[in-house]
């Protein structure tokens, strides 16, 4: 039996105009560092890119504040050996484990990286939807997908073996994943009244995995859109140019 396709949800990072929701962007950092952290990096994700136009935009205080928590491997010193030191906000988010080998051997299977992920999954949309798609600009497969495996953890059907250390989950290929249920109702407290529930949790930490796997979509979005105007107005200007041109030659 095959997976189903993820529902397509409403994001206010869709479409030709659509841009992040700095408190959803804010609250989905804080479900990814009190919940995913613990198993998943964020390697490509330097502690002040948070505080950049078009991302969650943390101030420079919180941001120093928020590298200081974390320990940087840096060195070598004078010693010739290496040594910890309070993050800063030029530091990347540190690995999650040593390596790779120890990852797996935590976890059953290695988690992920999360820096690129909501560009990383995508799903099959098949004749002719993947070619409507690029007119209608649904650009959110991944971050549909991520919503749809973080609220996927159902009863196995009828009959289905789910192996020892494994869990099921609807939207996982094959559905055996490795990543046991990682949000329940009430787990992270939200300063702003957003609902505490696994759905909203589901919801801000992957717009927050999409800023983080393009975090120049806003101004991306807003240059194309200029280019696309520019390019209207030059094509007129040719055309009426090239009719002034050539008038009398029949
Ligand atoms: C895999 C997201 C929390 C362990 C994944 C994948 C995503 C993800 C998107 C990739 C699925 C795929 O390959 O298509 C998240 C998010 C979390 C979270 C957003 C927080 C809300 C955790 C936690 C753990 C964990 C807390 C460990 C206790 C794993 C493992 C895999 C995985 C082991 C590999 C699964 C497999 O390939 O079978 N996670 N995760 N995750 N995650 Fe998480």
């Amino acid at each position: 039996e095959g997976t189903p396709h993820p529902p397509q949800e409403e994001w206010s990072f869709s479409g030709p105009f659509g841009g992040f929701d700095r408190a959803q962007l804010q609250r989905g950092f804080k479900v990814y560092r009190e919940v995913c952290a613990s198993c998943h990096g964020l390697n490509r994700v330097a502690f002040r890119n948070l505080g950049e136009p078009g991302g969650p935009e943390f101030s420079e205080a919180q941001i120093t504040a928020l590298a200081a928590e974390y320990q940087i491997t840096d060195g070598p010193g004078e010693d010739g050996e290496m040594f910890d030191r309070p993050g800063r906000p030029s530091d990347r988010f540190p690995p999650i484990y040593p390596n790779e080998q120890a990852a797996a051997a935590a976890n059953g299977k290695a988690p992920p990286d999360l820096s690129l992920i909501a560009k990383a999954r995508t799903y099959e949309r098949g004749f002719p939807l993947f070619i409507l798609d690029i007119f209608t600009q649904y650009q959110t497969q991944g971050p549909d997908y991520i919503h749809a495996l973080l609220t996927g953890y159902t009863e196995p059907p009828q009959g289905f073996e789910v192996p020892a250390g494994t869990h099921y989950n609807a939207y996982f290929p094959g559905h055996v994943i490795a990543m046991a249920k990682p949000l329940s109702d009430g787990q992270v407290t939200y300063d702003d009244n957003a609902p505490a529930t696994v759905d909203q949790y589901a919801r801000d930490v992957t717009a927050f995995l999409m800023w983080a796997a393009e975090p120049h979509m806003e101004q991306r979005k807003r240059i194309g859109f200029q280019v696309m105007i520019f390019l209207i107005g030059f094509a007129l200007l040719l055309y009426f140019t090239k009719k002034k041109i050539w008038h009398e030659v029949e």
